[in-house]
């Protein structure tokens, strides 16, 4: 999918990549030549020949020698995205199954990858950074990074249940502990808006379960107070260099 503003830059690490393209992107070769590279023994992988053209190395933590040449990426410039996801997409840099992820959606050069998670049913804000650092620093639990979701249920809520929501509760199926959140009742019960601190597997999913509900649909709205405002489902943009410092600084307020 197309973005409409300029492109810009990322990390020396990052996720896991297939060889070929390491060595593209390192500029010995092409993906097809390098393949040939591989196969005919002449790249070592952490000390050893590798001749697995398939193989995945990750960039700044596997050594890589071609000719007697350790190799290096060259440097990215850091780039922040905002897409809004829509359903039926998974939020993984390549998935096994080879289903469509959220990476397929997002056409830059530089190596992006989603800041956390969504369900694959999931829609709404999700961000793609090349920058690591930050990327960690969010997804962090001691981040507390507002992340605001509006869940739609089969049965109306019950506004006595309200505090029991927010007050940090046991899900069912673990045992585990939620932290305290705010929740806003939306269309007689059957819409809830939930503002979490944490990122626990299927967080809300899991935490309407325990309570007797299904969530039918589920779209986050904001993370760190963004929001996807014009965006539609499948679009994105970059992030303003004052969304970037507010991100920086941990988030601006919904
Ligand atoms: N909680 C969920 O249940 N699913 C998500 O995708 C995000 C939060």
């Amino acid at each position: 999918m197309k973005n409409s503003s300029s492109s810009s830059p990322g990390t020396k690490t990052g996720p896991a990549i297939r060889i070929n393209k390491y060595l593209a992107l390192c500029g010995v070769a092409s993906r097809r030549a390098a393949d040939r590279l591989v196969e005919s023994g002449q790249v070592m992988v952490n000390g050893c020949i590798e001749t697995t053209p398939g193989i995945a190395i990750r960039p700044g933590v596997d050594e890589v020698v071609v000719g007697g040449k350790i190799l290096a990426l060259p440097e990215e410039k850091k780039v922040y995205i905002l897409l809004n996801k829509p359903r039926n997409y998974i939020t993984t840099n390549r998935d096994e199954r080879n289903r469509e992820t959220v990476l397929d959606l997002v056409d830059v050069r530089e190596r992006v990858f989603p800041v956390g998670r969504l369900d694959r049913k999931t829609t709404g804000v999700l961000l793609l950074t090349n920058d690591g650092e930050l990327a960690h620093r969010l997804m962090h639990p001691s981040s507390g990074v507002d992340k605001e979701y509006l869940a739609e249920l089969d049965l109306p809520f019950q506004a006595r249940q309200l505090s029991v929501l927010t007050s940090g509760m046991q899900l069912k199926d673990t045992g585990e502990k939620t932290s305290p959140c705010k929740a806003k009742i939306l269309q007689g019960g059957l819409q809830v808006v939930v503002t979490l601190h944490e990122g626990k597997n299927h967080q809300v999913r899991r935490m309407f379960r325990s309570l007797g509900y299904e969530v039918k649909k589920l779209e986050r709205t904001a993370y760190a107070g963004l929001r996807a405002g014009r965006l539609r489902r499948g679009e994105w943009r970059y992030l303003t260099s004052v969304e970037v410092e507010q991100l920086k600084r941990g988030g601006a307020s919904p």
